[in-house]
């Protein structure tokens, strides 16, 4: 018999069927609820709300389990590609050679921008934050490729679509550091690899060699696929929810550079480095910074501890971390800061308060210590987030327009004042 939960309200019974997903995870179908009794769930920060049903990423965060299509993350981040993992989110699949070789050559060929982009780009002030030069590029590409804007266009169309946005981001990324600088751009080196070119494109100068360290190139690729995808987060849950109104790729994309950006999502790796350095400016005792941040009237927190559902420990924190070993030591960096890091993780990790609570270091952790190692400066790191999380975001808007989902509305419960009568602004 198909499983269901009773609820009873006012003397009368409701039958709200369970859905089970491929996992045996389970949720209550309340989809009906609102018709039937005229009640809505309350849940704010939809903290145990299933927004939609997907094939693409398998999140268990008691157990700290994260699998992309079915393959385990750790195996992707050992063994796989950037490139080859996007082509997994997006079409489901790993790539055989001949697909693999046709979806890198067809990126390979669309890495260059319009050259208008750069009279937008030379508007912004030079201390622009990047990441907000780069949501309104990303936004900008809706004018060079107006039938973007067309919700009915042909699969191929679409596709076209997809491969400019994954080939044209790390153009746009390393441009929006370069305004920041007042640098001169570089322009794309299609010889190069997706992660080498990017680093050639913000580290060099048009008029210098420039040889891209492959120990950089490769901790940059395995950290893009670990942060490629994690099912209903902030930004991809905006993704989607902008993409439901029928919105374009890129306007939907540049929506989620926007919910990444703050400090309690995609904007915690910056956010983790500023509050190292602060510890250090202020003394380096680590106690002080501990006891603020388990002080209930301090706002303070521990930035890059903690997650929404990782409760156990977050899977690729573990593999990052390693990452930011082999970095630092390959790179032979000796970083006060990143020493203070490593002090803070050990402390915390022994302190009942994060214990009790669940809170580990989160991939932000390490991806900023690694960052910082590489010479990536701090407020390009959400950035870097932004370039791994965007196979997610594709493929996440991608099967939410192919599932022709609805548009997303949710509803609430209204607080304010009940009917007022308007009075004239001279009897107030
Ligand atoms: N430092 C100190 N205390 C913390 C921290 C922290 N970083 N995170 C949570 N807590 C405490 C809360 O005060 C609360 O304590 P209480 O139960 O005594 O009231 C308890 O832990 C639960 O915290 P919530 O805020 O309810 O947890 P939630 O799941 O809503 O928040 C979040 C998760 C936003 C990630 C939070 O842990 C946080 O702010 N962390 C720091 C920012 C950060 O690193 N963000 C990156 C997330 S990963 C990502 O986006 C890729």
């Amino acid at each position: 018999m198909a499983e269901k939960v009773i609820i009873n309200y006012k003397g009368k019974e409701y039958d709200l069927p369970i859905i089970t997903g491929s996992e045996d995870e389970k949720a209550i179908d309340i989809s009906s609820l609102r018709k039937d009794t005229g009640l809505v769930t309350l849940d704010r920060g939809f903290k145990n709300t299933g927004s939609v049903t997907s094939n693409i990423t398998f999140l268990n965060g008691e157990e700290g389990i994260l699998r992309y299509r079915g393959y385990p993350i750790e195996d992707l981040a050992e063994k796989s590609t950037f490139l080859e993992v996007s082509y997994l989110l997006i079409y489901g699949n790993l790539p055989n050679e001949i697909e693999l070789s046709k979806f890198t050559n067809d990126i390979s060929s669309h890495t260059l921008v319009h050259e208008d982009v750069k009279s937008i780009l030379d508007g912004f002030p030079s201390k622009s934050h990047p990441m907000g030069v780069l949501s309104s590029l990303v936004s900008s590409l809706t004018a060079f490729y107006p039938k973007s804007l067309d919700p009915n266009r042909s699969k191929e169309e679409i596709n076209g679509t997809i491969i400019r946005a994954l080939a044209k981001l790390p153009t746009l990324a390393a441009w929006s550091y370069k305004n920041r600088m007042r640098q001169p751009v570089v322009y794309p080196d299609n010889s190069l690899n997706y992660c080498e070119n990017f680093i050639r494109m913000m580290f060099s100068l048009p008029t210098v060699g420039y040889e891209v360290n492959p120990v950089v190139a490769k901790a940059l690729d395995k950290l893009l696929i670990l942060h490629a995808d994690h099912e209903q987060n902030c930004s991809t849950s905006t993704v989607r929810m902008v993409g439901s109104s029928h919105a374009s790729l890129y306007t939907s994309v540049s929506s989620g550079i926007a919910a990444l950006w703050g400090p309690l999502h995609g904007g915690a790796n910056q956010a983790v480095i500023e509050m190292l350095e602060n510890i250090r400016e202020s003394g380096g005792d680590i106690g002080i910074f501990i006891d603020k941040a388990k002080d209930k009237n301090d706002p303070f927190r521990l930035m890059g501890f903690g997650h929404r559902v990782y409760k156990s420990f977050d899977p690729r924190a573990t593999i990052i971390k390693k990452a930011a070993d082999d970095v630092l030591s390959q790179l032979g960096i000796n970083d006060p800061v990143l020493e203070i890091a490593m002090k803070l993780e050990k402390v915390a990790l022994n302190d009942d308060y994060f214990i009790s609570r669940g809170l580990y270091p989160n991939v932000d952790f390490y991806s900023g210590i690694i960052y910082r190692a590489i010479g990536v400066p701090k407020d390009m790191f959400t950035v870097m987030f932004a370039l791994g999380r965007l196979p997610g975001w594709i493929s996440q808007w991608k099967e939410m327009r192919e599932n022709h989902d609805p548009i997303g509305r949710p509803r609430q419960i209204y607080t304010g004042p009940t009917l007022r009568t308007y009075t004239d602004i001279n009897n107030r």
